[in-house]
């Protein structure tokens, strides 16, 4: 755990250079628009610590995957979103020496993102090893209001003596992963320019052939007079530099703006066209201006998607840190694109789509945003059936039955660690999820008949071949799984896989009835497009009746698996500090036969169905199973936290919500460097929304149980419902509804009706 951020409400401020934690910072601090991203490096060279890292969203290369002993099954790639064409880049040398930090005297270092504004900001004063004193001050964006552009200002002053400076400002293309299974370059040179006063370059992908344009536009000036500089093109490296001499006060400055455009989006012609005509439009304001849009479009953000909370500075920063980087990494326009758990954050699960986002991201969208953007989270996966029935078939399964991949990028399964995660068949239940969260949240029905009944269908054709009927037990089993609890492989029966497998095929014949019984033609053309026969109906019914699910009947607690109870039962407490992370002080083997719980297994599932569970159920498992988890997936304490609220444990309930909330800002798990954990992000919204208020829709009603924690004045926050748009401030004793929108909304609040009607 490291302590180093300041605690401010708007701004995430390191004070004072920590080049050992560097590549920390750099993961904190990255900047995003959800069409592309980068990692928070520094403009000008720098020979310590640091994992460049700049991507764009799609753009991804199918790293061959390295593996012992091949199997059938075996994915033949791992998607990795990549780091591409370096646009911030400034070699500065000062009296002939480079500018390193690595390599000066650094003082007064500040290194800040404003999230109120979508900037970040460094400065800093640094003392050359020839003596020579500057002040550097650099602000960049990546625009939210214009996403294929970004926009940086560098200024620098020398200090103490005259100087000579040259400063070359540079698009590379030549660019590494650290992360490569086989230490390939993913790019091909393509092109490069320098005409118009413009730089460009022109970089494919290797075997996926995306083709990536960058336009670069420099604007260099000395005391806010313009500067000519001078063109060079060396391949991967076009550049335009100045040399000039400057005296103490003088102010150099040099603004960057460029476009970033893809062959998914643009055809190779209008690649170039396209980049132009982003470089006109964001070159024809001042930087100011830019900034100003920058501030305009986070405001829009922030009014509809913040959540206030008053006397913790440290809860506030970090809640606004959370939505704040989910946000710059997607936005939702576009329903080709997901959400990586690492973002535009890092290389490490390489960009690509998991369960998180439905099990995590959907409800904060769902909430925040129009339903049009949870809509296109539910089409992504709508556009990958397909790809997800070759995938089941490829296992040996038929008929129309879809296992959606663990991981993914285009619907294919690309991942690395598969031998642990490919039984994770739980990730199909969480993706008919979605569907019904959605329609539950929204009472968008149109969206079900349309395309989630499809879903549903294939995935429960699916669970209907995956169970078997075991004659010992006079019960269907489902065998050979993993749960959401990575801890244990290939595990007979685990609880809450048995129970999501059962809640879709009840759901899918639910949904096929009101289909029925509202557009039954629209029904049968869906049902011959599926090839569905009646037949399938009755044996899901019945597998539903007959599933078998393991219960400890003396104490009523829902057995994670069969065996759970053979293991030796110990509790996390009696863990000494220095055996945990076990996942990095013990052996795999110890970890799988212990009892500890890498996250929310059976408690996932009692968080999912808590409507069929009575209070008494859900405490006795939590007591259980909470003593027992050892939260090392940052999925896992959100989901603690809202079962704690639920069963009024508000201190334990804080206490999950700040492990999750400050997970990175803190390094609680010494893994920030590797990037940040975006999809846990949108569990901490749920920790306040879904916990601390208890926010629920039920019957088509929105409806909410509050606490507030001790040390907190109020918190507050927004959530769009059905066309409504609600403000919700809860205080140590008191409450405050405002409805924002101009139609009257009935609520349910702390077990009363209430109306409320428009403010406006
Ligand atoms: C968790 C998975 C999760 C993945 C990506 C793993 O550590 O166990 O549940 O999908 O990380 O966030």
């Amino acid at each position: 755990m490291k302590n180093y951020i300041v605690h401010d409400e708007w701004n995430i401020i390191e004070e004072g250079f920590q080049p050992a934690y560097n590549e920390v910072s750099e993961s904190i601090f990255s900047i995003g628009n959800g069409r592309m991203g980068q990692r928070a490096n520094f403009e000008e060279d720098y020979s310590g610590k640091s994992l460049p890292g700049s991507y764009l969203a799609g753009v991804y290369y199918p790293d061959k995957t390295r593996v012992g002993w091949w199997k059938n099954g075996y994915p033949e790639y791992f998607a990795k979103v990549i780091n591409a064409i370096n646009w911030i880049g400034l070699h500065i040398e000062v009296n002939g020496e480079v500018l390193d930090l690595a390599k000066c005297d650094v003082h007064s270092f500040q290194r800040k993102l404003d999230m109120k504004h979508g900037l970040l900001i460094r400065s800093f004063d640094a003392r050359l090893q020839n003596g020579v004193e500057i002040r550097v001050k650099s602000t960049r964006m990546f625009h939210l209001f214009q996403s294929e552009t970004a926009s940086l200002k560098y200024t620098i002053q020398v200090l103490n003596q005259k100087a000579s400076l040259q400063v070359e400002s540079y698009l590379e293309g030549d660019v590494v992963n650290r992360d490569s299974n086989y230490d390939e370059h993913f790019w091909n040179f393509i092109s490069s320019g320098t005409s118009d006063s413009q730089l460009n370059m022109t970089m494919k992908t290797k075997k996926t052939d995306f083709i990536v344009r960058a336009d670069l536009v420099n604007n260099f000036t000395l005391n806010n007079k313009a500067l000519e500089s001078r063109p060079s093109k060396e391949g991967t490296y076009v550049s335009e530099s100045v040399a000039i001499s400057v005296e103490p006060g003088d102010i150099f400055s040099v603004e960057k703006r460029v476009s970033m455009v893809t062959s998914q989006n643009y055809s190779e012609t209008e690649l170039v066209v396209t980049g132009k005509a982003n470089i006109e439009k964001i070159s024809a304001i001042t930087f100011d201006e830019l900034q100003h849009n920058q501030a305009l479009a986070w405001g829009n953000f922030w009014n509809e998607s913040d959540i206030e909370i008053t006397a913790d500075v440290a809860a506030q920063q970090a809640i606004r840190f959370n939505i704040f980087q989910l946000y710059q990494t997607y936005t939702g326009e576009d329903s080709r694109l997901n959400i990586g758990p690492k973002g535009f954050t890092g290389e490490k699960y390489g960009g690509v789509t998991y369960w998180d986002t439905e099990a995590y991201c959907v409800p904060f969208y769902l909430a925040t945003q129009p339903s049009a953007i949870a809509r296109n989270l539910l089409l992504y996966r709508y556009q990958h059936l397909d790809k997800a029935i070759e995938n089941a078939a490829k296992l040996g399964f038929s008929k129309g039955a879809a296992l959606y991949p663990m991981v993914t990028m285009n619907g294919e399964e690309c991942h690395n660690e598969w031998e642990i995660t490919f039984e994770e068949i739980h990730r199909n239940g969480a993706i008919a999820f979605a569907i019904y969260n959605y329609q539950r949240y929204t009472g968008d029905w149109s969206y079900v008949e349309n395309y989630g009944l499809e879903v549903l269908i294939a995935i429960s054709r699916f669970w209907a071949q995956r169970v078997n009927w075991s004659a010992e037990k006079d019960k269907y089993v489902i065998l050979g799984v993993t749960g959401p609890n990575e801890y244990e492989n290939n595990v007979n029966n685990n609880w809450y896989t048995n129970t999501i497998a059962s809640w879709c095929l009840k759901y899918t014949l639910e949904s096929i009835q009101t289909l029925k019984d509202s557009d039954h033609i629209k029904l049968n053309v869906l049902f011959e497009k599926v090839a569905f026969k009646q037949e399938e109906a009755v044996a899901w019914q019945h597998i539903m009746d007959h599933l078998y699910y393991p219960i400890d009947t003396e104490s009523g607690i829902f057995l994670q698996q069969d065996g759970y109870l053979d293991k030796e039962q110990v509790l996390v407490a009696d863990l000494p500090d220095k055996e945990r992370p076990i996942n990095q002080k013990w052996s795999w083997d110890r970890i799988l036969r212990s009892c500890f719980i890498k996250q929310a297994d059976v408690l996932q599932g009692l968080y999912f169905f808590e409507d069929q569970y009575d209070l008494d159920t859900i405490r006795k498992n939590y007591d259980f199973y909470e003593p027992r988890t050892v939260h090392e997936s940052s999925l896992s304490p959100c989901v603690h936290a809202i079962l704690a609220s639920k069963l009024g444990n508000e201190a334990k309930a804080y206490e999950f919500y700040l492990r999750t909330a400050r997970l990175d800002l803190d390094d609680y798990n010494n893994d920030t460097e590797d990037g940040l954990h975006i999809t846990s992000m949108a569990g901490t919204w749920m920790s306040i929304v879904e916990g601390f208020a208890g926010m629920r829709v039920k019957n088509n009603t929105l409806s909410f149980q509050t606490f507030i924690p001790k040390t907190w004045d109020s918190y507050a926050f927004h959530v769009q419902f059905r066309g409504v748009k609600l403000f919700v401030k809860i205080k140590q004793h008191d409450f405050e509804l405002i409805n924002k929108s101009n139609q009257e909304i009935n609520i349910i609040f702390n077990g009363e009706a209430i109306s409320v009607k428009p403010t406006a």
